[in-house]
């Protein structure tokens, strides 16, 4: 599995990020990637999840991003209809970065499709990137009304033909990325990646043998949700739910606590008794957080991309470019080894 390779330096000239191959792939990337779903402009049913974001705040998220050494972008065909992977490339353009510079990872959208639609639609996404190439596409969900088997093929299809790079996989079980693994093997390629949610709030991955077919597979786990749409970051927890906390983070946690808005309020994860059930890791977050004077969303990201070695790699989304800036740094710091497990412990008490 991939080592750590080079490393990049921000404006501080403190090392920002340390590129990981990710995978069996020759890509080299940030453990920190871009998550676009933010891009999609209110279109279509899932792009309608987040609020439309300016073109203005876009190009300031992506800008802030890349320089503090994230240099790879996920973004996917249902995520406004294509108007994600539009606003993506239309920014990295505007911010002159050449097409050979950019690493995009996309997905097909399976539900209600056949494999033979991997291949009749594969010029529309790279029309909605162009002029930047896809490096790693992968297949959004394992719901296609078509096998692994005949998924798979088309990717390799793909492959051959030079439309992609690489093939990934989001949302499959253990079972699926193992069968979808063999099947491009049997012609000499690899799998490199499973997209799924994983959290310091969420680490059922650990548990269902994903994780562990990941590692025994050399392919890399990339992690979606990783601050659990904001609720890692703290701000969500009001004095209330802090309890059970010391006077220090209570009055740091009234000062920043919000209220989640659009479909997050209906989310069982912002619920008050789940809120309060998760205080415990905030609190010892925001404890970190002061002492390494960053925020507690990055001591939560720092942990996610470490915790497993080189195997987990974050996509974040933003919503402003402070987000960005935040939740790109996370690497000018060092856990412990034993603030690691103590986190560890914390995390255990209360993930799914
Ligand atoms: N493969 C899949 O099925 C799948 C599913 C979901 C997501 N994804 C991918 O994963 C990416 C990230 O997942 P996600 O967007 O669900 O969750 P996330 O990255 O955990 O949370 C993103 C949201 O949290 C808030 N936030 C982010 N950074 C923050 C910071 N530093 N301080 C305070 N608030 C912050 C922002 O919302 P507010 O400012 O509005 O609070 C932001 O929109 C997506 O963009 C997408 O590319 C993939």
């Amino acid at each position: 599995m991939g080592s750590f390779m080079t490393e990049q330096h921000g404006p501080s000239n403190k090392p920002t990020h340390i590129l990981r191959q990710l995978g069996t792939s020759n890509l080299h990337i940030s453990p920190i990637g871009l998550g676009c779903w933010q891009f999609s402009k209110g279109n279509g049913l899932v792009g309608k999840y987040w609020p439309a974001l300016s073109n203005q705040t876009i190009v300031d998220i992506v800008q802030t991003s890349l320089q503090h050494g994230v240099n790879w972008f996920d973004t996917a065909e249902i995520y406004g209809k294509g108007e994600s992977e539009k606003a993506l490339a239309r920014t990295l353009q505007q911010l002159n970065v050449p097409p050979s510079d950019a690493i995009i990872a996309t997905k097909w959208w399976p539900v209600a499709r056949t494999a033979g639609s991997i291949r009749d639609t594969i010029m529309q996404r790279l029309e909605c990137l162009q002029p930047y190439p896809i490096s790693i596409y992968q297949i959004h969900q394992p719901y296609a009304l078509s096998s692994i088997r005949a998924q798979l093929e088309a990717m390799k299809d793909l492959i051959t033909a030079g439309h992609i790079k690489y093939a990934g996989v989001s949302n499959f079980s253990a079972k699926q990325m193992e069968e979808a693994h063999q099947v491009l093997q049997q012609y000499g390629l690899s799998l490199i990646s499973n997209q799924v949610k994983y959290s310091m709030i969420d680490r059922r991955i650990e548990k269902n043998g994903i994780l562990d077919t990941a590692k025994r597979l050399d392919m890399a786990i990339i992690a979606y949700s990783p601050l659990e749409q904001g609720i890692l970051t703290g701000k969500f927890h009001s004095q209330s739910k802090s309890d059970v906390g010391r006077e220090l983070n209570r009055a740091k946690a009234q000062a920043t606590s919000v209220a989640p808005s659009g479909i997050r309020r209906w989310l069982p994860g912002f619920r008050q008794a789940r809120l309060i059930k998760t205080w415990p890791l905030i609190e010892e977050l925001q404890r970190l957080a002061l002492e390494y004077e960053v925020e507690p969303g990055q001591v939560a990201l720092n942990w996610l991309i470490h915790y497993h070695g080189h195997y987990v790699f974050a996509i974040p989304g933003a919503s402003r470019s402070s987000q960005a800036a935040a939740n790109a740094k996370v690497l000018t710091f060092h856990l412990s080894d034993s603030e690691k497990e103590h986190l560890n412990q914390l995390s255990m008490q209360v993930t799914l």
